[in-house]
This record gives C-alpha cells, structure tokens and sequence, in this order.
C-alpha cells in the first residue's frame, strides 16, 4: 500500500496494512543502516525540526541519527533553552518555525493532544514522539519491530507489558498496536496501576506475576513513572520490586526463548533486576537501534515518500 498520512500522532488511528507498511519500509532502512555507508538521500534539503519540551535521550537522539541517515538538517530544541520560558505558546512557536522554512516537526510534549493540535493548525507533517501520558507512537513501532525479528509474526504470540500501565503512553502505543498485529497481549501489575478497564482495549488484565509470565513469548517492562503520579498508587518502590520485580528466578517462568524489553529510562533494581537487564534474555539496546531503522521509516513516509521509490532503487 502507499502511504497517505502527514502526520504520525498515534498507532490508535493506524490499520495493520499501514503498521505493516512501516515495519517493511524500516527493514529496508535497517539494512542501509548496516553498510558502510550508512546514508540515503532521500530527505536531502528538508529541515527536520526536534521541539523536545520535556526531557528525552533515545528518542531525540534516534529521531536526529535518523534524520541525518535520510541527509536531511536537523535542528534539536529544548522547552528551558527556547523562549517558552519567556511564556511563548505551542502555536506561536510552531508558526515560527514554519515560518523559518522547517518541513517537519517532532514533537515530545507534557500534554496529551498536543502533537494533534499542532497538526491541525501547521501545514507540515507532526510526529508525535510522545504526548503526556497518551501516546508514543514511534517507541511502539521498535518494540513491534525487535519483536518481528525475534518471533517473525505475531499473530497469536503472548507478549505481557508489565509495570505501570495507567500512566504509560508506551503502553497505549503498544496495547494498539501488537492487538492489530494480531497478538494476544496480557497487561499485568498492581491494581492500582492496571485498573480492570484495560480489558475494554481487548487486552487480559492479571494482577498475578507468575500468572503473567508464564508462557509468554515476551514480556516488556515499564518503569514506575513518578512524574505523572498524583497520588501514591503502592507503598513504596521496595514493595513494589518485592511483587512485581522481575528478577532471574521470575524471568525462569517465561517461556524458555521469551525475551525482556524495556523502553528505558530502566529503574535498575526496582522494575528489573541489574544483571537480568544485561543477560542474553534482554533486548533492551536492540530496541534503541530499531528506533533509528522505524524513524527513518516514519520520516520517509511523512513527507512523501513513495514505496515503490525505495524498491525501485534496492534493484
Ligand atoms: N523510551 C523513551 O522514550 O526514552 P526517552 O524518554 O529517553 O526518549
């Protein structure tokens, strides 16, 4: 199919031919990545704008790393370096960086909707790199991308997000996207971060670890996210790791070839177990990498992009 969407806000909107749109054209991309000369010209003139107004490391650093593969400029902002501070607005600051000329626009803010409204009032393509607690569309798209390439398809594979589920834009992201992949995705943790709702999303809802673990072909792990927290929801992150820690003698109850993945930033020994973190189990820095193969797939796409282009010139 070809793409035809200006935007990436989120996976919610997204059908499986589009998420497996993306997927195809990201595997091109990845082998690029692994030659010597790990660049195309395809974005060569365009102006990518980076307008990060809440802290970031892989995000940022994977959007700008696939930036600079697809040859375009790019030009990384932070909220406390821009004139935010000085009370400029979302929309003002948008218009002008229209006005200087950029062609798109990445954007990781605190509110969810954010990167909708900015599509709705500038003429060129927004990507949503993570809005508040609603979604990040670009971080599912690795995670669903690691996955294929360990377990090939996922229709009927048992993936198990763990951790905290009610504030998690990873997990919405997610929770979209491996059910229209087709697989059977179980969100597990404390109740009060795993509110029985979930089930209307089509996903189990378990508050029992062993019961979440076992057979699962992956389980990933989310970090226990203070900031978006306004009430304490566990008594405190000891008795958290003490019930739902995923240490080595719980990670025994995967499947024996399941693997471990984690968005990051890993709380080590709260979430996960240090040395679990770092096994042969853990695909953790193989997501990093995908995020660049899967930008560079969504940046291609959102400006124009043609498939059959990317076809035309593999031959
Ligand atoms: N996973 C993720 O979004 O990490 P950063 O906040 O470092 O971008």
């Amino acid at each position: 199919m070809e793409w035809t969407r200006k935007d990436l806000i989120g996976i919610e909107s997204l059908s499986r031919d589009e998420l497996e749109t993306i997927f195809q054209v990201a595997s091109g991309f990845k082998r690029i990545l692994d030659r010597s000369v790990k660049k195309v010209p395809a974005l060569r003139g365009r102006t990518i704008v980076n307008l990060f107004l809440e802290p970031s490391t892989r995000t940022r650093l994977a959007f700008e790393m696939a930036a600079t593969r697809l040859s375009a400029d790019v030009i990384s902002m932070n909220a406390d370096a821009s004139s935010f501070v000085k009370g400029e607005t979302l929309k003002d600051t948008a218009r002008n960086i229209r006005a200087l000329n950029a062609d798109i626009i990445v954007l990781r803010h605190s509110a969810p909707g954010a990167a909708f409204y900015l599509s709705k009032i500038i003429d060129i393509p927004v990507i949503n790199a993570g809005d508040g607690s609603h979604e990040h569309p670009t971080q599912a798209l690795l995670d669903g991308f690691t996955l294929l390439e360990h377990l090939k398809s996922l229709d009927g594979k048992k993936i198990t997000i763990l951790g905290d589920i009610l504030f998690s834009r990873v997990a919405r992201s997610n929770i979209f996207s491996l059910t229209k992949m087709g697989a059977e995705v179980t969100v597990a943790g404390p109740t009060t971060l795993v509110p029985s709702s979930f089930a209307s999303m089509g996903v189990n809802v378990i508050h029992d670890l062993k019961t979440a673990l076992t057979d699962a072909d992956a389980v990933m792990l989310l970090r226990i996210q203070h900031e978006r927290q306004s009430s304490t929801h566990f008594p405190s992150l000891s008795e958290y790791t003490s019930v739902f820690g995923l240490d080595k003698r719980r990670a025994e109850w995967l499947k024996p070839d399941a693997i471990i993945m984690h968005p990051g930033p890993i709380n080590r020994g709260v979430e996960i177990d240090s040395d679990l973190a770092d096994s042969e189990r853990s695909v953790i820095l193989e997501q990093v990498t995908n995020g660049i193969a899967t930008r560079m797939a969504v940046l291609y796409l959102c400006t124009g992009g043609s498939i059959s282009a990317l076809e035309t010139s593999k031959e």
